[in-house]
């Protein structure tokens, strides 16, 4: 088997290929004066399981095209097979056309994935809502991986936090809160969350439900956070239902713009995201979570 980051991948690639005892191969990057991106692979993949590691988030149109043009390049060196490994998936949000005339971005996404000559796709904590399962989307060989376990060790080693109750601040994110609460032993609940744009969101309690936080820390458990408007929404809704201390975990710190201080603003204690989308929250690293399933299998 041999590694290869993308150039947003490259750190994570040097630890996968460490902890996989995987060779890690080279690519030179650079661009063309007119702003063109050129890419070589330097290494002789011929007969090898080749994995590329790429998040793409960011630059997402830059890092696609950088993908398309990586594994255009290396199907024509003869390799085994050709694995992708998506810590952070661009584009899988729009998974529908919520408007006449809107693209099915996560769709087209996945055909670009494939028909370059891609044999196995990983994701990790994937943005899968109105699609709920990765074979209703992909053709090929795919598998959603999470780093939730680790989230959660993590904010419970590092904080102590009392009694915690999880909390997922969606519908959708109750199969994170349920992994959290499962790893750190507690009980778990879901809210419920009406979205009216990219910015705006409102979140209630499931059915009137009463919370059981009173007097208790709380984690909420999220895939992705964007503007924190979610997070923040939650944390004062179980602050209301008298939880002591917040804490936050997500897998995607893709924080747009003021968005960790704005909930840092609002009251939440600490916010940990991991290494998929590098960044100030980045604690906790998915290297072991990538591989572990590539040892598994290519
Ligand atoms: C979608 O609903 C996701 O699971 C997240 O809750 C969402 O992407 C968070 O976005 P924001 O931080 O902008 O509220």
């Amino acid at each position: 088997m041999i590694i290869f980051g993308g150039s947003a991948g490259e750190a994570l690639a040097v630890r996968v290929a460490n902890l996989a005892g995987a060779k890690l191969g080279k690519i030179d990057q650079k661009r063309f004066p007119d702003g063109e991106k050129y890419c070589r692979v330097l290494d002789d993949v011929k007969g090898d399981d080749v994995v590329i590691i790429h998040p793409t988030g960011g630059r997402p149109d830059e890092l696609i095209i950088e993908y398309l043009m990586l594994v255009d390049t290396i199907k024509d060196m003869a390799p085994k097979s050709i694995s992708a490994v998506f810590p952070y998936f661009a584009y899988a949000r729009q998974d529908a056309r919520f408007n006449p005339g809107e693209p099915l971005s996560f769709h087209l996404m996945t055909r670009l994935i494939e028909q370059i000559g891609t044999n196995k796709v990983y994701t990790i904590d994937l943005h899968l809502q109105r699609i709920t399962d990765m074979g209703e989307i992909f053709k090929i060989p795919a598998q959603n991986l999470t780093a939730v376990p680790y989230i959660a060790e993590y904010i419970s080693k590092i904080y102590s936090p009392k009694n915690a109750a999880v909390i997922g601040p969606d519908m959708e994110s109750e199969q994170w809160a349920k992994v959290a609460a499962a790893k750190i032993k507690t009980d778990y609940a879901v809210l419920e969350k009406t979205r009216f744009s990219a910015t705006d969101v409102k979140i209630r309690a499931r059915g009137g439900e009463a919370l059981n936080v009173q007097g208790r820390d709380a984690i909420i458990i999220d895939d992705i956070i964007s503007t924190g408007n979610t997070i923040i929404e939650a944390a004062q809704l179980v602050k209301k239902a008298g939880a002591n201390r917040i804490y936050v975990g997500c897998t995607h710190p893709v924080l747009s713009g003021n968005a960790l201080a704005k909930m840092y603003a609002a009251g939440i204690e600490a916010v940990v995201g991991t290494d998929t989308f590098p960044g100030p929250i980045s604690f906790v690293s998915v290297a072991p979570v990538i591989a572990e399933a590539l040892k598994k299998g290519v």
